[in-house]
This record gives structure tokens, sequence and C-alpha cells, in this order.
């Protein structure tokens, strides 16, 4: 059944393959996004992320240059539109710039989520889908990670804002029936749409291990810093849940139809991961074999606030959203592989500094 889906943050990396995916099944899609993290062309009439999404499908999303913060803005473009449900991934997501800028952090997080759902609330939709992420688990108590596994041990702000957010939203959920939320909590997302048209891409030096192996593999950086090798894993090194990007979108898809079907009451959560844990070097080993050459790395010491190792128990999304990842580590190493290589400088293309 064809909805009117609201995307904020639909020129980021989750946001662009979801409002793609959003596309192809025949949805209409109204999205936001303020520009702080994705690249638009002062001239231009969308940021460059969604032109290339338009290409992909031949459709055509309806855009708007708006702040989640901005409540006047806001409400116009509910005015405008009838939105059924909403899928809200705009924010702030760097962990160490969240502990230098806290305040930054809680604003756009929770502040600006607060006020879009005042206005869906003001504007009678109740439909919500929000991007949650594993780091609200803390360090695990044990593995794989369940939906009920503790949260809010968190150890920076924007970790916190995660789970703030989650707290408000079962406070709202609590306050008025009407509510439906879906809580999103998703592992490490990586690579791309097999394209290679659209894909991650971060400001500055990456801080994510994998867009990080990319440009050590494009040559833009020298050497990958493998961030301890002593932890209690098979290799020494950090185990994730690497999970396709593409797979990702795709479980919003199963979430939206899920609140769409009236299926869901309240707030719910489920984990968005594979279920498979991969070690840093792993993925460099992956990588290499799908970039054809080496990757060189260096033993550092452990980044503060790291955890050994952190993965999905899946059951729950498979069983009630229907879904499950289908995508494996050469895929997304393949995949995130061709957007690096077909665009070494992101979506701005500027060839500054190969
Ligand atoms: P991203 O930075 O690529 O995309 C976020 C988009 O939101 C950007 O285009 C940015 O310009 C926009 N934005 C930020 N603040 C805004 C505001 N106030 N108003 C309007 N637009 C705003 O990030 P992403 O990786 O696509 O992440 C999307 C969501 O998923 C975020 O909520 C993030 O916390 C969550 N998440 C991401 C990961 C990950 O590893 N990428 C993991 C778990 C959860
Ligand atoms: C993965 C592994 C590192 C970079 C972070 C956020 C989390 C979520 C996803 C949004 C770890 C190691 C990394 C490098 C390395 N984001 N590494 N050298 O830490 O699991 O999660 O992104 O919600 O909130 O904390 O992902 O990609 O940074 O690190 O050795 O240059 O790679 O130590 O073991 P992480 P990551």
């Amino acid at each position: 059944m064809s909805m009117n889906i609201l995307i904020t943050g639909g020129a980021g990396f989750i946001g662009s393959h979801t409002v793609l995916e959003l596309l192809k099944v025949g949805h209409t899609v109204i999205c936001i996004d303020n520009g702080c993290n994705s690249y638009l062309d002062a001239k231009a009439e969308f940021p460059e992320s969604i032109k290339r999404v338009h290409e992909l499908t031949g459709k055509k999303v309806i855009f708007y240059s708006v702040d989640i913060r901005d409540k006047n803005a806001l409400n116009q473009v509910f005015k405008k539109h009838k939105i059924d449900c909403v899928a809200h991934f705009a924010a702030l997501k760097a962990v160490g710039e969240s502990c230098r800028l806290p305040l930054q952090y809680y604003q756009n997080n929770i502040t600006g989520t607060s006020v879009l759902l005042e206005v869906m609330s003001d504007n009678g939709v109740f439909n919500f889908v929000y991007s949650s992420s594993a780091t609200v688990y803390g360090e695990p108590q044990f593995l794989p990670l369940t939906e009920d596994h503790p949260t809010g041990n968190c150890t920076n702000p924007y970790g916190k804002s995660k789970y703030f957010t989650e707290e408000i939203l079962k406070d709202l959920c609590a306050s008025d029936k009407r509510w439906n939320v879906i809580s999103l909590r998703y592992f490490n997302p990586v690579g791309s749409h097999e394209s290679g048209q659209i894909g991650e891409d971060p400001n500055g030096e990456p801080n994510n291990l994998m867009p990080y192996i990319s440009q050590v593999a494009v040559g833009k950086l020298k050497v990958l810093k493998v961030f301890g090798n002593d932890y209690p894993t098979h290799d020494g090194t950090g185990v994730r849940d690497y999970i396709h990007i593409v797979d990702l979108a795709e479980g919003h898809l199963a979430a939206l139809d899920k609140l769409k079907s009236g299926d869901v009451s309240g707030f719910v959560v489920y984990n968005l991961g594979t279920g498979c844990g991969y070690s840093v070097l792993d993925m460099v080993k992956n990588f290499s074999k799908s970039c054809g050459h080496d990757i060189p790395y260096e033993i550092a010491p452990r980044r503060p606030g790291d955890i050994a190792s952190c993965y999905a128990s899946t059951e729950k999304a498979e069983k009630e959203l229907g879904w499950k990842a289908k995508k494996g580590l050469k895929e997304m190493c393949d995949d995130a592989w061709r957007w690096q290589k077909n665009n070494p400088n992101g979506f701005s293309g500027l060839q500054s500094d190969l």
C-alpha cells in the first residue's frame, strides 16, 4: 500500500539509501534536511545524494531544506502534505565531537526530535520510526544482544542522546495511546548501493572503521590505526556486527509497513543487525580482496570508550518484522569499494587531495 512518508535527514548516508528503496516500491517521499552533514551545491534544487537517487530510480522526492528544530517551517510541511508516517534520521552522530560539543548534540538530537514529535501530534500524525543505535546497550552484559538487554550505560553524549530520546518516546507512548513508535537499533551500517552512486561521505577524517579503510584503500589516507589487539576476541581486535546499508534500508520498509498495518501500538524496539561478528582485521582482509591490494595498518592503543565485542540477536526482527539481512561481508566490502573508487572525494567531487 503506497504511503506518504516524511523522511528527516533524507540526504544523509542511511536516509538516502532508505529514500531510494521507498521510491522503488512506489511510496511518495517528502524529505527534509538542513544540509549540516550532506552536500548541497548552493545553486542546486536537491542535495547531490538525492539527485543521484532520482537518477537511479527515475522518480523524485519532494525536498525541503528545513531544520527539524524550526517548528514553523516543519508545521508548514505537515500542513502542505498529508503524511502517513515519519522516519526520523536527522541527527548529529560523531562520538568524539559529541564529547566536545555536548550541548549541540543534545539540542539537535533531543530538542530537535521533541519539536518534530510536537508538530506531528499537532497535525494528527502518530506513526514514527526512530533511528536508534546499538550504542544504547553500552558494554554488553551478554551476547548476542537481545532487545531486552538493559540500556542507558552510554559513555558519550551522542550515545546518551539516542538513549534519552528512546526514553522520551516511551513516556510519550505511555501518555497517549495514539502513538505507534518503532525504534530501530542499528548495529554498524556499512557499504553502499550496488551502483556505487550513493554512499557514506564523512566530513574530514572518518571516525568509523569502514570509511577509514576505504580512504586508505583509495590512497587518501596512508595507514589504518587498529585500535587495540589485546581484546578477548578471536584475533585480539574489536568485533562488531556490520550490516549492509541496503539491508538496513529494507528494514525500514518492513517497519513502516508494520506501522501502517496497525500492528503496532506504543513503543516497540527492533535490532537491525546480521547477528555475525567480524573483527577489525577480518574487515581489513576482506576489504583487501575487494580492492585488490593490501591495506596498510598498524596496531595502536585502544580507543577510549570502545568495547571488545558487540553483535545482535536478530530473532525478534525476523519474527515480527519478517525482515532479515541478506548481504554478506563480500558485498559490504565490494560495494563500499565501488562507491569509494568512483567518488574518491565523496559527493562534492572536489579533486583537492588525491
Ligand atoms: P548522516 O549524518 O549521514 O545523515 C544525517 C542527516 O541529517 C544529514 O544529511 C544531516 O544534514 C541531517 N541533519 C542533521 N541534523 C539536522 C537537523 N537539525 N535538521 C535537519 N536535518 C538534519 O548520518 P547517518 O549515518 O545517515 O545516520 C542517520 C541516523 O542513524 C542518525 O540518527 C544516527 O544517529 C543513526 N545511526 C547511525 C549509525 C551509523 O553508524 N551511521 C548507527 C546507528 C544509528
Ligand atoms: C568499529 C571497530 C574500533 C576506526 C560507532 C559509534 C556507534 C555507532 C556506530 C551511531 C572498533 C575499530 C575504528 C579506526 C579501528 N554510530 N576502529 N580504527 O565504535 O562500533 O560504533 O559507530 O550510532 O554509536 O560508537 O564503530 O566503526 O568506529 O569502530 O581500529 O580508525 O573498528 O576500535 O573496534 P563503533 P567504528
